[in-house]
């Protein structure tokens, strides 16, 4: 793959890398000013000619997106990054920061695209997300070779945005939802075993399967008589109040 980076339009960018609207593509978010700087993942859409990014209010990146209205989508597909940007933001990820060209938010070395923006407007707002459509000021890209299609890259990329949820599902006593959550990383872990063993994709894997089980979910492992016994009471909307308790059974120590 050529290290040079095309610049072009936001235009040219979505026709050359073949950017579907309304498709929400993970990047990396790049925010900050001097010394006050932040990476995290973040869905973007591309729509009518701007970026639409939907952060949680909770999140820093929002924070700083609303003090300094510049950031940088950074599009990587290496999962190791993605790992450092959600839970080892003390770790490597500083090395990883360099100076963006048009705004004063860093952006990711090494990464094969990166859109430098300003945000525009606040389209929206629920409970929890900001809705913002933001102008990109300047695209780069580079020219990708081919690359066969993994499912590992993807259930690495899903188990790690399930992890968020989990976190924040603990911290708000939220145990049902966080067990569903788990359970579907629980597969996600398997099917990484059997495809990918042994390599980058089972390593990020392994990292937040242990994240997952320090945060009070011990018994990850529910066996097939408990899980079936779990499955029947989700699908009874009237024993509502049961679910917790089958989820606290799975945490018992
Ligand atoms: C692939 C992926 C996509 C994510 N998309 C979003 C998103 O669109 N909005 C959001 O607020 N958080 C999203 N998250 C969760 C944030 O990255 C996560 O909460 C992070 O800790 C926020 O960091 P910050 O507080 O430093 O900004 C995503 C996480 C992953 C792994």
């Amino acid at each position: 793959m050529s290290d040079a980076y095309t610049e072009g339009s936001l235009e040219e960018f979505v026709e050359r890398n073949r950017i579907v609207p309304n498709v929400v593509y993970e990047c990396i978010l790049t925010t900050g000013a001097g010394e006050e700087t932040n990476a995290a993942p973040m869905g973007v859409v591309f729509k009518n000619g701007t970026v639409v990014l939907r952060p949680f209010k909770t999140t820093r990146s929002y924070k700083l997106l609303m003090r300094f209205p510049y950031g940088v989508l950074n599009f990587t597909d290496d999962v190791e990054v993605f790992y450092a940007a959600t839970f080892g933001k003390e770790g490597c990820l500083n090395e990883l920061l360099t100076a963006s060209m048009s705004v004063p938010a860093p952006s990711l070395a090494n990464v094969y695209a990166k859109l430098e923006f300003v945000v525009g407007r606040v389209e929206g707002e629920d409970g929890e997300r900001v809705t913002l459509s933001c102008n990109v000021l300047r695209a780069f890209w580079k020219r990708r070779d081919a690359r066969p299609y993994t499912r590992a890259e993807h259930a690495v990329i899903e188990s790690l945005i399930h992890a968020t949820r989990i976190k924040f599902f603990l911290e708000h006593g939220m145990m049902q939802e966080a067990m569903q959550l788990a359970l579907l990383v629980k597969h996600y872990n398997a099917l990484v075993s059997r495809i990918a063993p042994k390599t980058v994709y089972s390593s990020v894997m392994d990292r937040i399967m242990g994240l997952i089980s320090g945060w009070g979910l011990p018994r990850l492992f529910p066996s097939p008589s408990e899980l079936q016994e779990y499955q029947e009471r989700v699908n009874c909307d009237d024993e509502h109040e049961d679910y917790s308790a089958v989820g606290r059974k799975y945490l018992a120590p």
